[in-house]
């Protein structure tokens, strides 16, 4: 709770609907406890820019304290360029959008699509702070199960064929992250990629590609985005520096038809992002910093994941949990009975916060999930926090 109280204000606030329940932030944590529950970034991993920093208020200050341009800065639209073409991706700098994240890029991509009423496709789970942009947007959620290959095409084929037999709305957009999925881990097969492409042509719907965990990958090889095999544009893909260089950085990017993209930045209410930010990452990208991070991080994010899964082994065999091969996230399915949002409260108490898998839902979904990022702490800090995780778990079930 912030220092402000709460309870000041005098009647008579004519708030809207969507500020009228003031509720809890996934952004703010309990002080004192492990954090598990959000993929932070390490800080021991954090990259150095003092450099990188000093050059864009220096050489570069005439344009790093402006104003910048709607679009972002013609050297960042250039980098991200050649990143994206590493894993072909052919495309050119008029498909590229700088936004202050992938989350920013989401929002907009729902501003131009969406109207209130409209359907959205999203795997269930889903990433959970995603949901709550497209709620602001008030969507009506179409819900589709995962399996190890990814989105389940056959069931979501199934599910557009009855609401077009039906004359109901059709979906405009369908959001799945197909890269080490947040919660599941899930990275979907390329057949799986391919007969996702084809649904969105016949069936005329947008994808939403958002991809951040693409190059922290542990083992395996890399599969083609899906903007690498779309032939048609109906993929718009979300990036972000955030999980590959520093959340605080606040910037990512759209890459879609120009005439797509455009309409996002026109929806921007603020204008071109922090160019500061942009210069220095431009910096980042250009030279071999961005890469020998990227694998100095994916080596610790390693470290990370395996002390957790033998954390849970340990502390908590009763969890199910599918390995991820990449990314910062892990899911945990308790028995069946077992209401994880009470688990979560008891692992405050002793001192872990997770998150409950039931943020990760759209629509009802099932009680008995967690969610851990492994991301922001120590090895040995994740160790601690799964056994005081497993003693929460013990307390619930005496209790039960
Ligand atoms: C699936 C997914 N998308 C995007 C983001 C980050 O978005 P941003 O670039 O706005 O920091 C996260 C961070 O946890 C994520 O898990």
């Amino acid at each position: 709770m912030s220092a402000v109280s709460m309870g000041d204000l005098g009647p008579g606030q004519r708030f809207a609907r969507r500020a009228e329940v003031l509720g809890k932030s996934i952004y703010d944590h309990p002080p004192g406890v492990t954090v598990l529950s959000s993929g932070l970034a390490y800080p021991p991993c954090l990259p150095d820019v003092v450099h990188e920093a000093a050059n864009a208020v220096s050489e570069h200050v005439a344009s790093s304290l402006q104003y910048g341009p709607l679009m972002g800065l013609p050297d960042l639209r250039e980098a991200i360029t050649a990143f994206v073409r590493e894993d072909g991706v052919k495309i050119g700098v008029d498909n590229v959008l700088v936004t202050y994240g992938a989350k920013n890029a989401l929002d907009l991509a729902c501003r131009v699509y969406l109207e209130p009423g409209d359907r959205m496709i999203v795997t269930t789970p889903s990433y959970m702070t995603a949901l709550q942009i497209m709620r602001t947007h008030g969507v009506n959620f179409v819900g589709v199960g995962q399996d190890d290959e990814g989105l389940d095409v056959a069931e979501l084929e199934e599910k557009l064929k009855r609401l077009q037999a039906n004359g109901e709305r059709m979906p405009k957009l369908l959001f799945d992250i197909p890269d080490f999925h947040n919660p599941t881990g899930i990275t979907m097969s390329l057949a799986r990629r391919e007969a996702l492409i084809e649904l969105a042509k016949r069936y005329n719907f947008i994808i939403l590609e958002d991809d951040p965990y693409r190059r922290i990958r542990f083992e395996g090889e890399p599969i083609p985005p899906l903007k690498a095999l779309d032939d048609a544009g109906v993929v718009i893909a979300l990036g972000t520096v955030s999980k590959i260089l520093a959340p605080g950085l606040r910037l990512g990017w759209a890459i879609g038809e120009p005439e797509i993209i455009r309409r996002m930045a026109m929806q921007k209410a603020d204008g071109g992002c922090n160019p500061m930010a942009q210069r220095i990452v431009v910096d980042l990208m250009r030279s071999n910093k961005m890469q020998n991070h990227i694998d100095e991080l994916t080596a610790e994010m390693r470290l990370h994941r395996d002390a957790m899964i033998e954390a849970f082994a340990e502390h908590l065999p009763e969890a199910k949990i599918r390995t991820p091969n990449g990314g910062y996230f892990l899911w945990a399915e308790l028995p069946e009975g077992v209401d994880a949002e009470r688990v979560t409260e008891l692992g405050v108490e002793h001192g872990v916060e997770v998150s409950t898998g039931r943020l990760c839902f759209a629509e009802d979904g099932p009680d008995n999930f967690l969610r851990m990022a492994y991301s922001f702490v120590s090895a040995e800090k994740i160790r601690e926090g799964i056994s005081q995780l497993g003693a929460a778990y013990r307390q619930y079930k005496a209790e039960a």
